[in-house]
């Protein structure tokens, strides 16, 4: 199995969704299993005798045990004994801990599908996606009728391996039972659902998609009948059948496969049905961003922190037929504009409020909005906007990639929306540093200060990466001991923002042996003072996985922003844990400090090789509208030279983004909980935005609790993702897709 997927290398103190693990019932572990190379369906079933087969062990994979570069697939068994019960199976839940497998995996019990990372993620014709160091944890109802209460049971497990190790490892295997109600949460277990449909879809000119949609069947049984696709259009409400296949069969392990076309414009539901049952339902991308007038409009914050005499760099961002003309009312004196571009440079030597009036002007018309400097001791008076190269690139970084990461945020027009940031993660560090100690740049990045120069004449920013540990956590030189030289450095190649990562750190804290909050501090105190020190503003972001609460003293070291959890990834599980999860940092954030709850993983990402984002479009929808919720800094993730209109739409909408450049810098709470929907609200310069969320896996249509939430009876709602006043009877309505969400402003 070819490993393309890089875990975070610290993972330490990720919050997690999970309460605390209730009292186990029963449990039953094993440090062994019946293993066959090969695969055949019948092997699956409970019936199977596999008394010749070999005995393994499950603590390592196969091949350190006598089946050295055997590739292809293979089968383990495990036969336990579930007890006669003596209350109702209703009230109990299985929870089975499968170790770690590598990889492409399926599970069964008794016969019956329940749960694989098998849809193999397909990158290109050879690299598929693998979690082979990821465990596995599926949950069984007691009254599942494939469980075999007072008799023998059989979890089966089919592996697929092309190459390196394969198998099980990490064990022991371990089935627990819980009192239903008390079953604690996991996030491991994936495609539960024994039929399910995946959908790919490519823009074509015209708004339309060509989507490639596969039901794949992990029933033992296939699937056959008459197959019929519809799709709904949700904003009209109007069913189109797409496609009929009369005598349909899908067997065992075997997909369906069919392109179809839709338009892009607003959300579509593709249900696939089997003589009228439903067996799966797809969503393809869809864009709810109207497009930007042709006239100009000034977008982005209303206000920009700068020290005094520190550079002050600004593109104002405005949308719009170009080419545009800018002016600029009471520009304060030290400070130019590049009337073309609408880059304001240069600097402002005293402290204090500069309110100023700008203009754009196009063929079609004119905007202008009032704006301030806000000359003091504050920068990131509201959330940084950016890019990071991190969630796409990993450590193949380089220049190259970064200079056209910035230039499609240039093309796309997203910089017209006031994303600013171009920020280098790891693996731009040479192996050594120079004689003097001074830090370097290894070959992929010839010339940064080059590229500084480039960004800023641009009106964008650029951002590097370090830790304070000797090594960072993709093992390239830290800053330890040199830490001013670098600070120093950075400043000469023009630097903005620093994300300073703990990893190598955690030696030398460990050398100390005593982990109060000072100790978690300090590393992070000499550098916020040594920032300070610079000639020019350098946004600090500290990146320590949330160890010991950061978001309570994270402004206290002089952080701008502070990570508040691991590191995310492009699964549901990842957004939903992380997302979900910032419920105690609200009161920590505001102007000039934020939290942060990772970077965004929407569109192109990867880590080094790159695939679209996992997270179905309602999902990245979610993504986008919790992060402008959470007031959280936007880092983008995904390759901008490769956007489609998809993730340019998420990504340029100006009432969505002005939720998170809101001038009162407010977090949103979870202020309403109700089964699977949360309600997020923060309090706006021009009333309440409200994010309605539906975590589960089921549509659910809701009224906005008003009174609940302190709205008042009247109050003038606006759907911000489709920039529309809500009006009419059902205003308040809302039909919420499972993972996907609303977006609303009530005034
Ligand atoms: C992790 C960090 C990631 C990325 C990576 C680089 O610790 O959380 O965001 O910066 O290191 O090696």
């Amino acid at each position: 199995m070819k490993r393309l997927f890089i875990i975070g290398a610290a993972l330490a103190a990720l919050v997690s969704c999970a309460p605390k693990a209730q009292q186990v019932v029963e449990e039953i572990s094993f440090d062994t299993a019946k293993f066959s190379t090969g695969f055949e369906s019948a092997w699956l079933a409970p019936a199977f005798d596999d008394s010749q087969w070999a005995e393994i062990n499950i603590k390592d994979v196969y091949e350190a045990q006598g089946y050295e570069g055997y590739d292809g697939y293979s089968v383990y068994r495990f036969t336990f004994d579930l007890p006669e019960l003596t209350g109702s199976n209703k009230d109990i839940k299985l929870m089975l801990n499968l170790a770690k497998i590598d990889d492409m995996d399926w599970t069964f019990v008794n016969g019956k599908y329940i749960g694989g990372m098998n849809t193999g993620f397909i990158l290109n014709s050879n690299d598929v996606l693998t979690y082979y160091d990821v465990d596995r944890h599926y949950y069984i109802d007691g009254d599942d009728p494939a469980l075999n209460w007072g008799g023998k049971n059989v979890i089966a497990i089919r592996v697929m391996d092309n190459g390196e190790e394969g198998g099980m490892w990490d064990g022991p295997v371990s089935i627990l039972s819980y009192p239903a109600d008390k079953m604690p949460e996991t996030n491991n277990h994936f495609n539960e659902s024994a039929i399910y449909g995946d959908i790919r879809s490519i823009e074509t000119e015209d708004g339309m998609l060509n989507n490639t949609v596969t039901i794949t069947n992990m029933n033992v049984e296939p699937c056959k009948g008459q197959l019929v696709l519809t799709d709904l259009d949700t904003d009209s409400g109007k069913t189109e059948v797409l496609l009929t296949v009369d005598d349909a069969s899908i067997g065992f392990a075997e997909s369906f496969s069919t392109e179809v076309i839709t338009r892009e414009n607003g959300r579509h539901v593709i249900t696939a049905a089997l003589d009228g049952k439903v067996l799966t339902k797809v969503s393809p991308k869809y864009i709810l961003t109207p497009a930007a007038p042709a006239e100009p409009r000034i977008n982005g914050p209303k206000v920009y922190g700068v020290r005094p005499g520190s550079p002050v760099i600004f593109k104002i961002p405005a949308s719009g037929d170009k080419p545009i003309r800018y002016e600029v009312e009471g520009l304060p004196e030290g400070l130019a504009l590049d009337a073309e571009k609408g880059v304001i440079s240069g600097s402002i030597a005293t402290a204090g409020q500069y309110d100023v009036k700008f203009v754009a002007t196009n063929d079609k018309g004119t905007d202008s909005k009032d704006f301030s400097f806000i000359v003091g001791d504050k920068m990131a008076i509201t959330p940084p906007l950016g890019w990071n190269s991190w969630n796409c690139w990993g450590l193949q970084v380089s220049q190259d990639r970064v200079r056209e990461s910035a230039q499609g945020m240039i093309d796309s027009g997203l910089i017209d929306y006031g994303w600013t940031y171009i920020n280098i993660d790891d693996a731009w560090e040479a192996p050594e540093r120079a004689k003097d100690g001074r830090i370097l740049t290894n070959e992929k990045f010839p010339d940064i200060k080059a590229l500084g120069d480039w960004l800023h004449s641009n009106g964008l920013k650029m951002g590097i990466y370090s830790s304070p540990g000797d090594l960072t956590c993709g093992k390239y030189l830290g800053s330890l001991g040199h830490e001013a030289q670098d600070a120093e450095t950075y400043a000469e190649w023009g630097i903005d923002y620093l994300k300073y990562d703990w990893c190598g750190y955690g030696k030398e804290f460990d050398k100390i042996g005593n982990p109060v909050r000072e100790e978690y501090m300090r590393p992070y105190v000499l550098m916020g003072k040594i920032l300070r020190e610079q000639n020019r503003d350098i946004l600090y972001s500290l990146c320590q996985y949330g160890m010991d609460n950061v978001w309570e003293w994270g402004a206290e070291v002089d952080a701008n922003c502070w990570r508040t959890t691991g590191d995310i990834t492009d699964t549901w599980n990842s957004l939903c844990q992380i997302g979900f999860n910032q419920t105690v940092q609200y009161p920590y954030a505001g102007p000039g400090h934020w939290n942060d709850p990772d970077m965004m993983i929407v569109g192109k990402v990867g880590w080094g090789s790159l695939h679209e984002s996992r997270l179905t479009p309602d999902e990245q929808y979610t993504h986008v509208t919790l992060w402008s919720l959470l007031t959280a800094p936007l880092l983008i993730g995904c390759d901008m030279a490769q956007m489609d209109k998809f993730t340019i739409g998420l990504l340029s909408n100006a009432e969505v983004i002005g939720v998170n450049q809101d001038v009162l810098g407010k977090q949103a709470q979870k202020v309403w909980e109700k089964g699977d929907i949360q309600i997020w609200m923060k309090d706006v310069e021009d009333g309440k935005a409200i994010g309605i969320f539906n975590i589960g896996a089921d549509e659910v249509t809701i009224k906005l609790p008003a009174a609940e939430l302190g709205i008042a009876k009247g109050a003038a709602l606006r759907d911000l993702w489709r920039q529309k006043d809500l009006s009419g009877r059902n205003a308040d309505v809302f039909t919420v897709p499972s993972h996907g969400c609303y977006l609303i402003k009530a005034r």
